[in-house]
């Protein structure tokens, strides 16, 4: 477990996952057995590792993760680094032939978490990318309610995920201040748009294409040794996805929002025969017979209470944390080959998406997604990107590939 002295590393890979297996007796496998799991800590600094190991009861931690991965002990690697610091350790791993499970995004850019997959493909070894987001309650839900067919013909999706996170002047920021400097890796469409690349895919279909403008609305930060620095990378994004089957995705993400909402992140969700707002836990319906009617008067107060049409839905299910429920999931694909999808080429798909966001903004310009498959692993020019002019007229103008090397 490299990086486990950070934010996620500590709480939800170690804590709420690796030692919540071990602790409940290993992973469950399909003939009723049970795996267990042993971790070592691996990271830059002793002291916090041996910290770490004593606080926890974990026998084996290390500094040197060249030796971790030469020992045959220690089947998988796992990556919860700053994520400029991500692909020379996976790179590493996969020469060493262990399966793989990281952190998002897999790598800082498209080029090199396409690369990432491709060897990892060539090597045969299991990967996996964190997918947590599809785990929550709230989004379980959804996918329950879009199984069951509950919306009819899905038109529309909005979404606002952020929060306001403090400068680090007057009060002490909650995240890193690597998030705001893009040349350490930081920026809200890298960090958000692997999220969005997954989410939109797997509840709603391939995303086509993306128009987004970013902004960095706060340009100067203060870091966690009380120093300025300058905010290079973007802190919002502003962004519509075109999907597959003619649904439209407008998602805005935003670390400068302050929270008028029910939860940190919500999707609406409006289909011909009802719509549905979901967060991280709660969902909430409101069918298309008990929809209002309600009728545009500027010159009337409206007393009419919006908010009590809609139905929340219980919560039928026991839902666990989603990264303890992927980590299983990841585990049993590792000791019995059972299915886990969610691979370096869904990761660098979310790349993918981060650097068409990227460039859209930079540009103006919507940009279109051509599908990234497994095709992709085999091929070193795989067909990719390209730039349309968002007014329909100019579609057809698909002559400026953008996103390069790899002609994607
Ligand atoms: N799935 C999610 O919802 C989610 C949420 C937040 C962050 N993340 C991802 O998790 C990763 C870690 O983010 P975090 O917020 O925990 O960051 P963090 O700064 O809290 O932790 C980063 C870890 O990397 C280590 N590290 C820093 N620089 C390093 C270097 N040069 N070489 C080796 N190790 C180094 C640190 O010691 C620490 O253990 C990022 O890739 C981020 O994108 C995912």
């Amino acid at each position: 477990m490299n990086g486990v002295s950070g934010r996620m590393g500590y709480r939800q890979h170690l804590v709420r996952s690796i030692l919540a297996i071990r602790e409940q007796g290993g992973v469950l496998l399909s003939d009723g057995t049970r795996v267990q799991v042993e971790p070592i800590l691996v990271g830059r600094s002793e002291a916090k590792l041996a910290e770490l190991a004593a606080r926890h009861d974990i026998e084996h931690y290390t500094t040197n993760l060249d030796e971790a991965l030469a020992d045959p002990r220690w089947e998988i690697y796992s990556d919860f680094l700053v994520t400029s610091a991500r692909s020379a350790a996976i790179r590493k791993a996969i020469a060493a032939g262990k399966a793989i499970y990281t952190e998002k995004p897999t790598a800082e850019s498209f080029e090199e978490s396409l690369e990432l997959a491709r060897l990892a493909s060539e090597a045969g070894i299991k990967n996996g990318v964190v997918h947590d987001k599809l785990y929550l309650p709230g989004l379980q839900k959804l996918k329950r309610l879009i199984d069951s067919g509950f919306f009819g013909e899905i038109l529309s999706v909005r979404g606002e995920f952020g929060y306001w996170v403090f400068e680090g002047d007057w009060q002490p920021a909650q995240r890193p201040s690597w998030n705001y400097r893009s040349e350490d890796g930081g920026g809200i469409v890298v960090d958000m748009f692997p999220h969005w690349s997954y989410v939109l895919e797997n509840l709603f279909g391939r995303v086509e294409s993306v128009y987004a403008r970013t902004a960095t609305h706060i340009p100067t930060r203060v870091d966690e040794n009380g120093d300025a620095y300058a905010a290079t990378a973007d802190d919002s994004a502003y962004a519509v996805f075109e999907l597959e089957g003619g649904i439209v995705a407008q998602l805005n993400s935003s670390w400068v929002v302050r929270v008028n909402r029910d939860e940190l992140v919500e999707f609406q969700v409006d289909g011909t025969l009802g719509s549905a707002v979901v967060g991280l836990f709660g969902a909430k319906v409101q069918p298309r017979v008990a929809t209002p009617k309600p009728v545009w008067n500027p010159d009337l107060a409206d007393s009419h209470d919006y908010s009590s049409d809609w139905m929340e839905l219980p919560t039928n299910d026991v839902f666990e944390n989603g990264f303890k429920t992927q980590w299983e999931q990841f585990i049993r694909h590792v000791v019995e080959d059972a299915p886990h999808e969610y691979d370096f080429l869904a990761g660098a798909r979310g790349m993918l998406l981060a650097e068409a966001g990227l460039e859209s903004s930079r540009t103006g310009r919507r940009i279109d997604l051509a599908p990234l498959d497994e095709s992709a692993l085999m091929s070193p020019e795989p067909e990719g990107a390209e730039v349309t002019d968002a007014a329909p007229d100019a579609a057809s103008d698909h002559s400026s590939s953008v996103l390069s090397p790899a002609g994607v």
